[in-house]
């Protein structure tokens, strides 16, 4: 292990899937500048109009579906596969490429577009198809109430609490391919900093929280991360 490093958390965004053709959401022609935020991504436009919401979302999900994990996904799997001590890939990513390339200590804070949530039953049931046509929940079976599981603005991150506690215990924190302009993700390199800990960043270029990082590179995500793996596992 790297000197005295044990404990890692790893937070990744649009920027590590970038490379297996999924846009970004802040770069220029990404998908923010093709979409209003407001108009998709908000539970007032849900409310508002769910067919635009919901075509958005289905077109999403199948697209993402037809792409594949990347050499920075692989490499993150690849490391979580071999690290003996603690660690957490904390994606914002809604696609499923990290755990198609093999990563198991994962966690969704935004939510999975492969994943359905019932708002009659709370339930969440792993979805590939479409909602637009408004099936049944496979729980309750009320019909026309499933929506995208993503945490859309305005709406809670999923599991802060444990997102928190492996940083408590972390020793390193990496962010890779985020812009740092979403809380609460974008404030995790502070609290880490505060905490005295490590702090790296690998991303295409300095992201809007790049000075609170101790270190950084940067470049592709297929090239800087697969590097910074193999330095960390020492081969
Ligand atoms: P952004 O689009 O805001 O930022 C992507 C970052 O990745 C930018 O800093 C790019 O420079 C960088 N990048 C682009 N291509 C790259 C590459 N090939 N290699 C490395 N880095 C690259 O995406 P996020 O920071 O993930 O939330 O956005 C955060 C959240 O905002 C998303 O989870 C989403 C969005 O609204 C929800 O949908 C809830």
């Amino acid at each position: 292990m790297k000197q005295g490093i044990k404990n890692i958390v790893i937070l990744t965004g649009a920027g590590v899937s970038a490379e297996s053709g999924i846009d970004t959401f802040r770069s220029a022609g990404g998908l923010w500048e093709q979409h209003k935020v407001e108009d998709v991504a908000t539970p007032e436009a849900f409310a508002r109009d769910p067919d635009l919401v919901l075509r958005f979302y289905d077109m999403r999900r199948e697209h993402i579906q037809q792409v594949q994990p990347n050499a920075a996904h692989y490499a993150l799997a690849k490391l979580d596969a071999a690290w003996s001590g603690n660690l957490l890939l904390v994606t914002q990513n809604v696609d499923d490429l990290h755990e198609r390339a093999g990563t198991q200590r994962l966690l969704h804070m935004h939510g999975e577009h492969l994943n359905a949530w019932c708002n009659a039953c709370d339930a969440r049931h792993r979805w590939h198809g479409t909602l637009i046509d408004r099936p049944a929940c496979p729980a309750c079976g009320v019909a026309g109430r499933l929506r995208p599981d993503i945490v859309w603005f305005g709406e809670m991150p999923y599991r802060m609490d444990d997102i928190y506690d492996a940083l408590d215990q972390a020793d390193l924190f990496v962010s890779i391919g985020t812009s740092g302009a979403v809380y609460p993700a974008a404030g995790l390199v502070r609290e880490a900093r505060e905490k005295g800990i490590q702090t790296l960043e690998l991303n295409l270029e300095p992201s809007h929280g790049s000075s609170w990082f101790t270190k950084s590179r940067h470049g592709p995500a297929t090239e800087v991360v697969p590097a910074w793996v193999e330095e960390i596992l020492g081969s």
